[in-house]
């Protein structure tokens, strides 16, 4: 599986979506659908960018009980998107039941990757309210090797977390990385950033990348950017 860049389609809606997709031309980015976009949209937008010719990740983290993730992973299975997620705390069950539904009759399925912890929860909110004791890059490193023993092929972390992924759960365990900002880019909300070309060095698999692109003058040129950077 080879590096990637990743856009994030944080639109509104379905048509602004495919009018940004239409300036790349020819180029076909992997694209990120998250869950305001599929639940504005439902399924018939993923089809839609699909038969344009894009990979797809449909970011919908998944949590539930393991019968209804089964079920609901061979639907999205069925969209024929490339790669799609859970969040780990659904535990190993749950995991290894999403892999089951997502695994099409001849065998092949999309990547499936878990959510640690997610980056709005701070060490606070961990001890407080999930009422988890053990650190946060403990968990994270934990919840990654849950995800590896279930089946899955690769966690989102952070560039920064990306070594450490690798050492606990190797080489081949994708790396997912949002939070890349440009050298000379707004960093917005994000707190810790890496750009592309440090988060190849950090070993990431794919990075995701929304604002930095979608907001750019020049979203091609900030792809292209990107692409230089990052898989070149
Ligand atoms: O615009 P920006 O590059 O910050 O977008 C990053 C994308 O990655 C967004 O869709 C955001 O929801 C997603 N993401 C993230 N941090 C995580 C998980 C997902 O920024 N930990």
């Amino acid at each position: 599986m080879g590096k990637d860049v990743i856009i994030a389609c944080d639109f509104a809606s379905g048509a602004k979506t495919l009018e940004f997709l239409e300036r790349f031309g020819a180029k076909k980015p992997f694209v990120k659908i998250g869950m305001e976009l599929f639940y504005a949209e439902g399924p018939s937008i993923v089809e839609k960018i699909k038969n344009r010719g894009h990979k797809i990740f449909l970011d919908l983290k998944l949590h539930d009980i393991p019968n209804t993730v089964k079920k609901s992973m061979s639907v999205l299975s069925g969209l024929n998107v490339d790669m799609t997620n859970l969040h780990a705390a659904g535990g190993s069950k749950m995991m290894s039941a999403a892999v089951e539904g997502l695994t099409k009759p001849d065998g092949t399925r999309p990547i499936l990757i878990a959510v640690t912890q997610l980056t709005s929860t701070d060490s606070e909110t961990l001890k407080n309210e999930l009422l988890i004791e053990t650190t946060m890059a403990e968990t994270v490193m934990r919840y990654a090797e849950n995800a590896k023993n279930s089946g899955l092929d690769g966690v989102v972390c952070s560039p920064l977390e990306a070594q450490a992924v690798h050492k606990r759960c190797g080489n081949s365990f994708l790396t997912v990385t949002p939070g890349v900002r440009f050298a000379d880019g707004d960093i917005g909300d994000q707190k810790r950033v890496m750009t592309p070309a440090e988060a190849k060095k950090a070993g990431s698999d794919y990075i995701v990348v929304g604002r930095p692109i979608t907001a750019a003058d020049d979203p091609v040129a900030a792809y292209e950017r990107c692409v230089a950077e990052f898989v070149d």
